[in-house]
């Protein structure tokens, strides 16, 4: 085991799917094992677009469960809930101090927010990055599993905690870099033709984990394809790579050759691809689905589960607000 440490933050909008296991959560699987990890559903994040109350909860559970299908072992790493540290909202304070309005606007994030929500500008967009700067900082975590979209978030985090070790003269926050292995992220494209999978891309362009038997087959069906190749070895559109791409991660290596030699020699049909795909799809995502429908219903698990990982989480976090209080120059009377 390594002693770096690694910290994630899960937002919580949403079910998982087949893009964001291939490209995060398998990655956090494997992490557990060989760093100490700390891994949290970011439900603070997600009061930014005003989520309504009674779907708050539901929502943080859903994440969580379907966390725990996927293999994060809370005996192995530190699963927990943001809201349930209010250490991260204390440190988020202490960092909004040294984070400037000139530095947190030119955040391409944030100009997207503004685009796409002008009506709902909140101050809590503005500082998004000193709350997620907070997430890593609290446990002075050194690597940070996360996609390309959030390496500018990344780079803030370390020019905060940068500026708070050189205004007090303490190296108290290390580095925080962006970690996956070394290898590239698999990129999981989506059902529509074009672009990654994900749940904002519209109805039937994901598949979730959560997805029944039929609603995988009656997607993938209705997946964007052409009207076929008209000479041998002919490259491939992107719809047409899209699929053959979500092959290669749940089919077998002869089924995937299969339908690229069927493909190379004109021969092929979608329709026979896309029926293998959902099949196999579906063999690939129903012992998920039955883990996350058992995990609900354990409210006592999920209960031990979210009281066993704050607990161990506000140990690390309350010694790092305590040293950086100390830092800052408060005092008990
Ligand atoms: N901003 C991240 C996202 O949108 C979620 C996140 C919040 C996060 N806090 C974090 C990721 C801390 C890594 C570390 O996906």
């Amino acid at each position: 085991m390594k002693n770096e440490i690694v910290v994630s933050g899960i937002r919580s909008t949403g079910n998982l799917h087949l893009g964001n296991y291939f490209g995060a959560v398998k990655n956090f699987i494997r992490m557990q094992h060989d760093y100490p990890c700390f891994f949290f559903i970011a439900d603070y994040h997600s009061l930014t677009t005003h989520p309504k109350p009674a779907d708050l909860h539901a929502n943080v559970k859903q994440v969580l469960v379907e966390y725990l299908a996927c293999g994060i072992d809370p005996e192995v790493s530190t699963i927990y809930i943001q809201s349930d540290l209010p250490e991260i909202a204390e440190l988020y304070l202490l960092l909004n101090m040294n984070a400037y309005v000139g530095e947190l606007e030119r955040s391409t994030t944030f100009k997207e927010k503004i685009r796409k929500q002008p009506d709902n500008v909140n101050a809590g967009l503005l500082t998004y990055p000193v709350l997620m700067a907070a997430d890593i900082l609290i446990h002075r975590a050194a690597k940070v599993p996360v996609g390309k979209d959030q390496e500018q978030h990344l780079e803030m985090a370390r020019t905060f905690g940068n500026r708070f070790n050189r205004m007090y003269g303490q190296d108290l926050f290390p580095e925080p870099e962006a970690f996956n292995y070394g290898t590239s992220l698999v990129k999981i494209p989506g059902l529509d033709g074009t672009g990654k999978m994900g749940k904002s891309e519209g109805e039937g362009n994901a598949i979730f984990l959560a997805d029944a038997p039929e609603v995988i087959r009656k997607k993938v069906m209705r997946a964007v394809t052409d009207s076929g190749p008209t000479q041998p070895n002919q490259e491939k559109p992107e719809a047409i790579r899209n699929i053959f791409q979500l092959m290669s991660v749940v089919s077998s290596a002869d089924t995937l050759k299969h339908f690229e030699d069927t493909y190379n020699a004109c021969a092929i049909r979608y329709g026979d691809m896309k029926k293998q795909l959902a099949e196999d799809m579906i063999i690939f995502t129903a012992p998920l689905r039955e883990r996350i429908l058992e995990l609900s219903r354990d409210e006592d698990f999920i209960h031990k589960t979210a009281s066993r990982g704050a607990e161990k989480a506000r140990e690390s976090a309350s010694a790092t607000v305590s040293e950086a209080r100390r830092l800052i120059g408060f005092r008990h009377f």
